[in-house]
């Protein structure tokens, strides 16, 4: 059984290898998938509410909590290592939009204090999104914590 286990285990082993293998090799590079995917997530969850506050959708409380809950796990996950050096555009070109001044020593402050702003406004809108008004007033705030940091760091659409 425990021969099986280790038998098992090694083909996923060899699965997941490969996986990242066919992503690294056709795809683009991995760090680069996750942290788009992640990039994903906030923009999804902040549509809805920002389709709410706009009275696109209507105010649905469960779901507005949900989104503000996911938002703030979003925004406390540990993202180092998305951000691995030479995945800049100057690296990958079009296959992102992280400029190399992200890399800069010189910006990581800036940079740990724009994540710990967003993740600030999440909470802020956690607290709040139990009302249509709260979830109004504190998606202005939201929103322009993810734009403070695209405004620096993200090259613009051409
Ligand atoms: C600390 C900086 C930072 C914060 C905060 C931030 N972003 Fe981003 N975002 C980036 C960078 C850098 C990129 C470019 C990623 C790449 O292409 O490598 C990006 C890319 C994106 C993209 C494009 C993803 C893709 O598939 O190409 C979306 C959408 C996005 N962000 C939404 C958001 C939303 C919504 C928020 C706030 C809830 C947010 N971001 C907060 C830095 C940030």
């Amino acid at each position: 059984m425990l021969i099986k286990k280790g038998v098992i285990l090694g083909l996923v082993g060899a699965v997941v290898a490969g996986t990242i293998a066919i992503a690294g090799g056709h795809s683009g590079n991995p760090a680069v998938k996750a942290r788009k995917a992640h990039m994903q997530l906030y923009a999804h969850n902040l549509g809805i509410l920002g389709s709410m506050a706009k009275g696109e959708a209507e105010y649905d409380a469960d779901q507005a909590v949900a989104a503000a809950d996911n938002l703030v796990a979003l925004a406390t996950m540990k993202q180092m290592s998305y951000w691995p050096a030479g995945t800049s555009t100057e690296d990958l070109g079009e296959e992102t939009r992280t400029l190399p001044v992200a890399w800069d020593p010189a910006n990581w402050d800036d940079l740990m204090a724009k994540s710990a702003a967003l993740a600030d406004s999440a909470a802020a809108m956690q607290t709040a999104a139990g009302s249509l008004e709260g979830v109004q007033a504190s998606i202005g705030a939201l929103g322009g914590a993810c734009g403070a940091c695209h405004k620096v760091y993200r090259q613009p659409m051409n």
